[in-house]
Protein backbone atom coordinates (compact mmCIF):
# COMPACT_ATOMS: atom_id res chain seq x y z
CA UNK A 1 0.00 0.00 0.00
CA UNK A 2 1.82 3.41 -0.61
CA UNK A 3 0.92 5.23 2.33
CA UNK A 4 2.56 8.50 3.54
CA UNK A 5 2.55 8.83 6.90
CA UNK A 6 6.45 9.42 7.81
CA UNK A 7 8.98 10.88 6.00
CA UNK A 8 10.99 7.56 6.83
CA UNK A 9 8.94 6.21 4.03
CA UNK A 10 10.10 8.49 1.44
CA UNK A 11 13.97 8.82 2.37
CA UNK A 12 15.05 7.76 -1.14
CA UNK A 13 16.81 10.59 -2.86
CA UNK A 14 15.75 8.91 -6.72
CA UNK A 15 12.56 8.46 -5.98
CA UNK A 16 12.44 11.72 -4.42
CA UNK A 17 13.92 13.32 -7.34
CA UNK A 18 11.48 11.68 -9.57
CA UNK A 19 8.51 13.32 -7.98
CA UNK A 20 10.19 16.94 -7.77
CA UNK A 21 10.75 16.18 -11.58
CA UNK A 22 7.28 15.37 -12.08
CA UNK A 23 6.14 18.09 -9.98
CA UNK A 24 8.49 20.67 -12.28
CA UNK A 25 6.64 19.35 -15.24
CA UNK A 26 3.82 20.26 -13.92
CA UNK A 27 4.22 23.67 -12.82
CA UNK A 28 5.11 24.39 -16.53
CA UNK A 29 2.10 23.28 -17.93
CA UNK A 30 -1.25 25.79 -18.09
CA UNK A 31 -4.15 24.16 -16.53
CA UNK A 32 -5.41 22.93 -19.39
CA UNK A 33 -3.00 20.64 -20.12
CA UNK A 34 -2.80 18.90 -17.31
CA UNK A 35 -2.56 15.17 -17.83
CA UNK A 36 -5.99 13.52 -16.96
CA UNK A 37 -4.11 10.57 -15.36
CA UNK A 38 -6.63 10.10 -12.23
CA UNK A 39 -9.67 10.41 -13.94
CA UNK A 40 -12.16 7.31 -13.29
CA UNK A 41 -10.43 8.10 -9.42
CA UNK A 42 -11.68 9.31 -6.01
CA UNK A 43 -9.74 11.31 -3.27
CA UNK A 44 -11.24 11.86 -0.11
CA UNK A 45 -9.82 15.48 2.06
CA UNK A 46 -10.82 14.29 5.72
CA UNK A 47 -9.71 17.09 7.83
CA UNK A 48 -10.35 17.10 11.74
CA UNK A 49 -8.13 20.43 12.13
CA UNK A 50 -8.20 23.52 10.23
CA UNK A 51 -6.64 24.02 7.17
CA UNK A 52 -6.27 26.47 3.91
CA UNK A 53 -3.13 25.41 1.88
CA UNK A 54 -3.08 21.86 2.51
CA UNK A 55 -6.72 20.77 1.85
CA UNK A 56 -7.64 23.64 -0.70
CA UNK A 57 -4.15 22.23 -2.39
CA UNK A 58 -4.78 18.43 -2.32
CA UNK A 59 -8.35 19.07 -3.80
CA UNK A 60 -6.82 21.30 -6.64
CA UNK A 61 -4.14 18.97 -7.10
CA UNK A 62 -6.84 15.75 -7.45
CA UNK A 63 -9.15 17.93 -9.63
CA UNK A 64 -6.51 19.21 -12.00
CA UNK A 65 -5.49 15.52 -12.74
CA UNK A 66 -8.55 14.47 -13.02
CA UNK A 67 -10.16 12.93 -9.87
CA UNK A 68 -13.25 13.30 -8.26
CA UNK A 69 -13.60 14.85 -4.88
CA UNK A 70 -15.25 14.05 -1.76
CA UNK A 71 -14.54 16.01 1.53
CA UNK A 72 -15.28 17.29 5.00
CA UNK A 73 -13.05 20.05 6.44
CA UNK A 74 -14.39 19.79 9.61
CA UNK A 75 -14.80 15.88 10.02
CA UNK A 76 -14.72 16.52 13.92
CA UNK A 77 -18.15 18.18 13.70
CA UNK A 78 -19.69 17.07 10.40
CA UNK A 79 -18.46 13.36 10.25
CA UNK A 80 -19.86 10.55 12.33
CA UNK A 81 -16.49 11.48 14.39
CA UNK A 82 -19.66 13.68 16.59
CA UNK A 83 -21.57 10.59 16.89
CA UNK A 84 -18.63 8.75 18.51
CA UNK A 85 -17.27 6.98 15.34
CA UNK A 86 -14.26 5.44 16.26
CA UNK A 87 -11.12 7.11 13.29
CA UNK A 88 -10.38 3.10 12.79
CA UNK A 89 -14.29 3.04 11.28
CA UNK A 90 -14.50 6.05 9.45
CA UNK A 91 -11.46 5.17 7.79
CA UNK A 92 -12.55 1.86 6.58
CA UNK A 93 -15.89 3.50 5.27
CA UNK A 94 -14.28 6.26 3.57
CA UNK A 95 -11.75 3.67 2.19
CA UNK A 96 -15.03 2.15 0.44
CA UNK A 97 -15.73 5.74 -1.55
CA UNK A 98 -12.40 6.90 -2.80
CA UNK A 99 -9.40 5.31 -3.96
CA UNK A 100 -6.88 7.80 -1.54
CA UNK A 101 -7.81 9.71 1.30
CA UNK A 102 -5.64 12.34 3.12
CA UNK A 103 -6.17 12.64 6.48
CA UNK A 104 -5.36 15.73 8.90
CA UNK A 105 -6.22 14.73 12.77
CA UNK A 106 -4.92 16.74 15.81
CA UNK A 107 -3.23 14.02 17.69
CA UNK A 108 -0.08 12.30 16.99
CA UNK A 109 0.17 9.48 15.17
CA UNK A 110 -3.36 9.62 13.49
CA UNK A 111 -2.69 8.20 10.34
CA UNK A 112 -0.39 5.45 11.64
CA UNK A 113 -3.62 4.47 12.88
CA UNK A 114 -5.30 4.82 9.79
CA UNK A 115 -3.06 3.07 7.72
CA UNK A 116 -3.12 -0.09 10.23
CA UNK A 117 -7.01 -0.69 8.66
CA UNK A 118 -7.22 1.46 5.61
CA UNK A 119 -7.36 -0.54 2.27
CA UNK A 120 -6.50 2.39 0.18
CA UNK A 121 -3.68 4.89 0.79
CA UNK A 122 -3.65 7.06 3.39
CA UNK A 123 -1.58 10.70 2.96
CA UNK A 124 -0.89 12.43 6.18
CA UNK A 125 -1.44 16.08 5.85
CA UNK A 126 -0.48 16.74 9.36
CA UNK A 127 -0.77 14.67 12.95
CA UNK A 128 -0.84 17.18 15.54
CA UNK A 129 2.62 17.55 16.62
CA UNK A 130 4.00 14.56 14.90
CA UNK A 131 5.03 14.86 11.09
CA UNK A 132 3.92 16.37 8.11
CA UNK A 133 5.46 15.33 4.94
CA UNK A 134 3.97 16.54 2.25
CA UNK A 135 4.72 19.72 3.44
CA UNK A 136 8.42 18.93 3.71
CA UNK A 137 8.35 17.33 0.30
CA UNK A 138 7.23 21.17 -0.94
CA UNK A 139 9.64 23.12 1.55
CA UNK A 140 12.77 20.98 -0.08
CA UNK A 141 11.57 21.53 -3.36
CA UNK A 142 11.10 25.18 -3.40
CA UNK A 143 14.54 25.26 -1.99
CA UNK A 144 16.02 23.18 -4.44
CA UNK A 145 14.51 25.30 -7.19
CA UNK A 146 16.73 28.40 -6.20
CA UNK A 147 19.43 26.12 -4.67
CA UNK A 148 20.23 22.85 -6.11
CA UNK A 149 23.18 21.85 -4.14
CA UNK A 150 21.77 21.24 -0.62
CA UNK A 151 24.87 20.20 0.49
CA UNK A 152 26.35 24.07 0.60
CA UNK A 153 23.62 25.35 2.65
CA UNK A 154 23.43 26.60 5.46
CA UNK A 155 19.67 26.85 7.27
CA UNK A 156 17.79 27.84 9.81
CA UNK A 157 15.13 26.43 11.50
CA UNK A 158 13.37 28.91 13.99
CA UNK A 159 10.13 29.08 16.15
CA UNK A 160 8.54 26.18 17.60
CA UNK A 161 10.79 23.15 16.84
CA UNK A 162 9.42 20.74 19.43
CA UNK A 163 5.62 20.82 18.19
CA UNK A 164 6.28 21.64 14.66
CA UNK A 165 5.05 18.82 12.49
CA UNK A 166 6.92 20.37 9.29
CA UNK A 167 10.05 20.93 11.01
CA UNK A 168 9.99 17.36 12.54
CA UNK A 169 9.74 16.14 8.83
CA UNK A 170 11.84 18.44 7.27
CA UNK A 171 14.86 17.39 9.63
CA UNK A 172 14.24 14.09 8.08
CA UNK A 173 14.92 15.80 4.71
CA UNK A 174 17.87 17.64 5.52
CA UNK A 175 19.34 14.51 7.04
CA UNK A 176 19.38 12.88 3.72
CA UNK A 177 20.05 16.04 1.64
CA UNK A 178 22.88 16.83 4.38
CA UNK A 179 23.43 20.68 4.39
CA UNK A 180 26.57 22.09 5.38
CA UNK A 181 24.77 23.70 8.86
CA UNK A 182 21.33 23.50 10.50
CA UNK A 183 20.86 26.15 12.83
CA UNK A 184 18.23 25.34 15.09
CA UNK A 185 16.46 28.14 16.87
CA UNK A 186 14.14 28.24 19.51
CA UNK A 187 13.22 30.14 22.80
CA UNK A 188 13.72 27.85 25.85
CA UNK A 189 11.20 25.40 25.83
CA UNK A 190 10.64 24.87 22.39
CA UNK A 191 13.82 23.45 21.67
CA UNK A 192 14.25 20.67 18.73
CA UNK A 193 13.14 16.98 20.18
CA UNK A 194 16.14 14.68 20.90
CA UNK A 195 15.08 12.21 17.65
CA UNK A 196 15.60 15.06 15.40
CA UNK A 197 18.78 16.34 16.49
CA UNK A 198 20.52 12.71 16.99
CA UNK A 199 19.04 12.14 13.05
CA UNK A 200 20.54 15.24 11.99
CA UNK A 201 23.74 14.78 13.98
CA UNK A 202 24.24 11.41 12.63
CA UNK A 203 23.74 12.55 9.13
CA UNK A 204 26.97 14.71 9.62
CA UNK A 205 24.89 17.66 9.28
CA UNK A 206 26.95 20.53 11.29
CA UNK A 207 23.71 21.09 14.02
CA UNK A 208 24.12 24.42 16.07
CA UNK A 209 20.71 24.52 19.00
CA UNK A 210 20.75 28.05 20.20
CA UNK A 211 18.02 30.44 21.26
CA UNK A 212 18.99 33.40 19.78
CA UNK A 213 19.45 34.00 15.83
CA UNK A 214 22.54 36.68 16.05
CA UNK A 215 24.64 34.78 14.37
CA UNK A 216 22.30 32.50 12.01
CA UNK A 217 20.80 35.61 10.65
CA UNK A 218 23.89 36.77 9.04
CA UNK A 219 25.01 33.27 8.04
CA UNK A 220 22.12 31.36 6.50
CA UNK A 221 21.30 30.79 3.19
CA UNK A 222 17.77 29.25 3.89
CA UNK A 223 15.58 31.01 6.74
CA UNK A 224 12.59 28.91 7.67
CA UNK A 225 10.75 30.43 10.30
CA UNK A 226 7.36 28.12 12.13
CA UNK A 227 4.43 29.60 14.37
CA UNK A 228 4.27 29.75 17.86
CA UNK A 229 1.23 27.34 17.90
CA UNK A 230 -1.22 28.79 20.18
CA UNK A 231 -3.40 25.14 20.14
CA UNK A 232 -0.04 23.34 21.02
CA UNK A 233 -0.12 24.78 24.81
CA UNK A 234 -2.14 23.96 27.89
CA UNK A 235 -2.19 27.55 29.16
CA UNK A 236 -3.03 30.52 27.36
CA UNK A 237 -0.29 32.12 29.13
CA UNK A 238 2.46 29.76 28.47
CA UNK A 239 1.60 30.67 24.69
CA UNK A 240 1.81 34.39 25.47
CA UNK A 241 5.40 34.10 27.14
CA UNK A 242 6.67 32.91 24.31
CA UNK A 243 4.83 33.65 20.87
CA UNK A 244 6.63 36.77 19.97
CA UNK A 245 10.14 35.23 20.70
CA UNK A 246 11.27 35.53 17.11
CA UNK A 247 9.62 38.32 14.34
CA UNK A 248 11.05 38.90 11.78
CA UNK A 249 11.40 42.43 10.72
CA UNK A 250 12.57 44.56 7.38
CA UNK A 251 15.29 45.28 10.35
CA UNK A 252 16.44 41.82 10.72
CA UNK A 253 15.93 40.91 7.15
CA UNK A 254 18.73 43.46 6.08
CA UNK A 255 21.36 41.71 8.17
CA UNK A 256 20.44 38.33 5.65
CA UNK A 257 22.83 37.62 2.67
CA UNK A 258 21.90 38.96 -0.54
CA UNK A 259 20.49 35.82 -2.08
CA UNK A 260 18.91 34.33 1.15
CA UNK A 261 15.61 32.36 1.22
CA UNK A 262 12.82 33.62 3.55
CA UNK A 263 10.59 30.33 3.97
CA UNK A 264 7.47 29.59 6.36
CA UNK A 265 5.19 26.46 6.02
CA UNK A 266 2.13 29.70 6.94
CA UNK A 267 -0.57 30.14 8.54
CA UNK A 268 1.95 33.41 10.17
CA UNK A 269 0.43 35.36 12.91
CA UNK A 270 3.07 38.14 13.66
CA UNK A 271 6.71 36.18 13.45
CA UNK A 272 6.92 37.69 9.91
CA UNK A 273 6.33 41.28 9.46
CA UNK A 274 3.78 42.20 6.10
CA UNK A 275 5.93 44.23 5.41
CA UNK A 276 8.92 41.87 4.83
CA UNK A 277 6.71 40.40 2.13
CA UNK A 278 8.22 42.82 -0.48
CA UNK A 279 11.38 41.57 -0.05
CA UNK A 280 12.50 39.38 -2.81
CA UNK A 281 13.85 37.35 -0.65
CA UNK A 282 10.41 36.29 0.86
CA UNK A 283 9.38 32.98 -1.16
CA UNK A 284 6.90 31.82 1.71
CA UNK A 285 4.07 32.43 -1.44
CA UNK A 286 5.51 30.80 -3.85
CA UNK A 287 6.19 27.80 -1.54
CA UNK A 288 2.91 27.68 -0.97
CA UNK A 289 1.78 27.49 -4.69
CA UNK A 290 4.32 25.06 -5.05
CA UNK A 291 2.03 22.52 -2.58
CA UNK A 292 -0.12 22.31 -5.44
CA UNK A 293 2.22 20.32 -7.92
CA UNK A 294 4.30 18.88 -5.39
CA UNK A 295 1.16 17.45 -4.43
CA UNK A 296 -0.45 16.71 -7.79
CA UNK A 297 2.97 14.42 -7.98
CA UNK A 298 2.60 12.92 -5.00
CA UNK A 299 -1.65 11.87 -5.83
CA UNK A 300 -0.16 10.22 -9.12
CA UNK A 301 2.69 8.36 -7.57
CA UNK A 302 -0.08 7.46 -4.28
CA UNK A 303 -2.94 6.16 -6.69
CA UNK A 304 -1.86 4.85 -9.67
CA UNK A 305 1.72 3.17 -8.97
CA UNK A 306 1.28 -0.58 -8.10
CA UNK A 307 1.01 -1.06 -4.26
N1 LIG B 1 1.22 24.72 5.98
C1 LIG B 1 0.00 24.24 6.32
O1 LIG B 1 -0.15 23.07 6.71
O2 LIG B 1 -1.02 25.13 6.17
P1 LIG B 1 -2.55 24.84 6.47
O3 LIG B 1 -2.69 24.55 7.95
O4 LIG B 1 -3.30 26.05 6.04
O5 LIG B 1 -2.94 23.59 5.69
Amino acid sequence: MNHLVSLDQLLDTELLAKLFDRAAEFKLLSSRDYPQVLQGKTVATLFYEPSTRTRLSFEAAAQNLGARLISTENAGQFSSAAKGESLEDSICTVGCYADCIILRHPEKGASHAAAEVSKVPIINAGDGAGEHPTQAMLDLFTVLESKPNASDLSIGLVGDLLYGRTIHSLCQLLALYKPKTVYAVAPSGLELPAQYAKTLKESGVDLKQVDNWDEAITKIDVLYMTRIQRERFATESQYLKLKDSFVLTPDEVKKMKSDAMILHPLPRVNEIDPLVDADLRALYLEQARNGLFVRMALLEYAINRPS
